[in-house]
């Protein structure tokens, strides 16, 4: 319980939230991962799905966690606990509180990891850049960075540090600042790839690739991914964007930042495609390589480039500072929780959160040497961890959100945070209440391959499903308010 009756900290100035919540959405997500899912489920039809996941499923549920923060005021645990207890429902629910705080944190352990791939890569261009020119040498380069425990576990361990360090510091110092900057040099380093891509051959391919739609390349584990990595690059369910919204005046817009958000989020995704695909067709790259991706195929540009080592410098800095202000979001949960209910001041509560979390980031950082082999199913520690999160805490989290937000909770709380017109209210009820759960059962019927869903053939009877949704919905909801008679 919080015995402190202080008012909550505050974003300070009006543009805070808008960087702080971009500047952990935009991150190794967008580069690293969104590149590498694309490739290993054959692109375009993928893509399609994922924007798709972004905007039915993920803004409406980036809007409710903003809101469930600002009227929570807290943790993810308490704030939801609270915002249950003021609708007169069961403490039952801020289970999907711990949920969402835990998935963070699981999360942040495999993230250091890759970010420490990135910091290594901007220590290799510092020390004279990286050698050999071909496929093969790039490879070599990130497998030998890989076998050495001592030397990845010394960079996952610099970026612990980092994140913590800062998270220590306090809320808005340093995060507001650093994503001002940074976004800006992100994009101009993407768009230098990108011309370069045009002129040194495989731009067309990258095109047909990422934007021709060839429904029959989807596989129902393709569209689970795309879900959750929606949820995963918009930082939803896992505690980031609810306790970023804990912090958000009263005054600002919620809906106007999450479109917001995800404009950008998405805008740096594709652009990343654009920039890295051209080097791996050129090349003659398997498209499906994995997490090594774009750590072989962009250093082969860089390569070739006038002044690429200097370019490749600048574009792992602005990698890794994208790392940092994401990292830094999904520790801002355990965080606060730890404050709230332990009585810990900021700095300690880093320090103890950061212990476990490098115990834990360790053992995933094994996962690429010595604990190569220790996998249960076939996957490793490293793989569990995010195929856990991506594909299955984060997109139940996301459902207990919108179940909560369309029927549990009264409807004056989110018409109150969201104070949209009514019937902009309206239209996001009905997404959160019956299309976004719709969305995400029906991609897990899919994935549980208990039957096979494809558009084209199923929609009509998708559709009646809806409708069903919507009628009963309706008739049975006169206690928490109808999505149509939304005022
Ligand atoms: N969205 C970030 C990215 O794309 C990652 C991230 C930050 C995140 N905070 C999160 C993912 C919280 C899940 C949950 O890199």
């Amino acid at each position: 319980m919080t015995t402190s009756q202080q008012p909550r900290v505050q974003w300070q100035g009006r543009w805070s939230f808008l960087l702080a919540a971009t500047g952990s959405a935009v991150g190794l997500g967008n580069i690293w991962k969104f590149p590498y899912i694309t490739g290993e489920f054959g692109g375009g039809a993928f893509v399609l799905v994922y924007l798709m996941c972004i905007f039915a499923v993920g803004v409406p549920v980036m809007m409710t966690e903003i809101s469930l923060g600002r009227r929570g005021r807290g943790s993810p645990v308490d704030a939801v606990r609270r915002v249950v207890n003021e609708s007169g429902r069961g403490s039952m629910w801020s289970l999907v509180g711990w949920m969402a705080m835990i998935c963070g944190f699981m999360i942040l352990s495999f993230y250091v990891v890759v970010a420490g791939w990135s910091f290594a890569y901007v220590w290799k261009m510092l020390t004279g850049g990286i050698s050999g020119t071909g496929v093969d040498d790039m490879v070599a380069v990130f497998t030998a960075n890989n076998q050495n425990p001592l030397n990845l576990g010394f960079w996952s361990t610099l970026v612990t540090v980092a994140t913590m360090f800062i998270v220590g510091k306090g809320v808005q110092k340093g995060i507001e600042r650093s994503v001002s900057w940074m976004m800006p040099g992100l994009v101009l380093m993407l768009l230098l790839l990108i011309i370069y891509g045009l002129f040194s051959g495989g731009f067309i391919e990258t095109v047909r690739f990422l934007f021709a739609f060839d429904a029959g390349s989807l596989s129902s584990a393709g569209m689970l991914a795309a879900l959750g990595h929606a949820f995963f690059t918009l930082s939803l369910a896992s505690g980031a964007i609810l306790t970023y919204g804990s912090y958000l005046p009263k005054s600002a817009s919620i809906g106007r930042t999450a479109i917001g958000v995800a404009i950008a989020d998405t805008i740096v995704a594709l652009m990343a495609g654009l920039a890295i695909f051209p080097a791996i067709f050129a090349n003659g790259m398997d498209p499906g390589e994995g997490p090594g991706l774009i750590f072989m195929s962009l250093p082969l540009a860089f390569q070739s480039m006038p002044f690429g080592t200097l370019f490749g410098l600048l574009f792992f800095i602005m990698l890794s500072m994208a790392a940092l202000t994401s990292s830094i979001s999904m520790i801002e949960a355990t965080l606060s929780w730890l404050c709230d209910n332990k009585g810990l001041s900021r700095p300690q509560a880093a320090w103890s959160a950061g212990i476990v979390l490098w115990l834990v980031s360790t053992l995933a950082m094994l996962s690429f040497n010595i604990g190569a082999d220790w996998t249960l199913l076939g996957k490793n520690f490293f793989d569990w961890l995010d195929y856990l999160t991506s594909r299955l805490l984060m997109p139940l989290g996301g459902l207990g959100m919108v179940v909560l937000a369309g029927f549990v909770l009264k409807n004056e709380t989110f018409r109150d945070e969201l104070s949209l017109p009514p019937s902009l209210y309206a239209v996001w009820l009905f997404m959160v209440r019956y299309v976004s759960p719709l969305g995400i059962v029906v991609i897990f019927i899919n994935a549980l391959g208990l039957y096979q869903v494809t558009i084209t053939a199923d929609w009509p009877w998708l559709l009646g499903i809806l409708v069903v949704m919507v009628v009963a919905g309706e008739a049975l909801s006169p206690r928490i308010g109808r999505a149509s008679a939304a005022r």
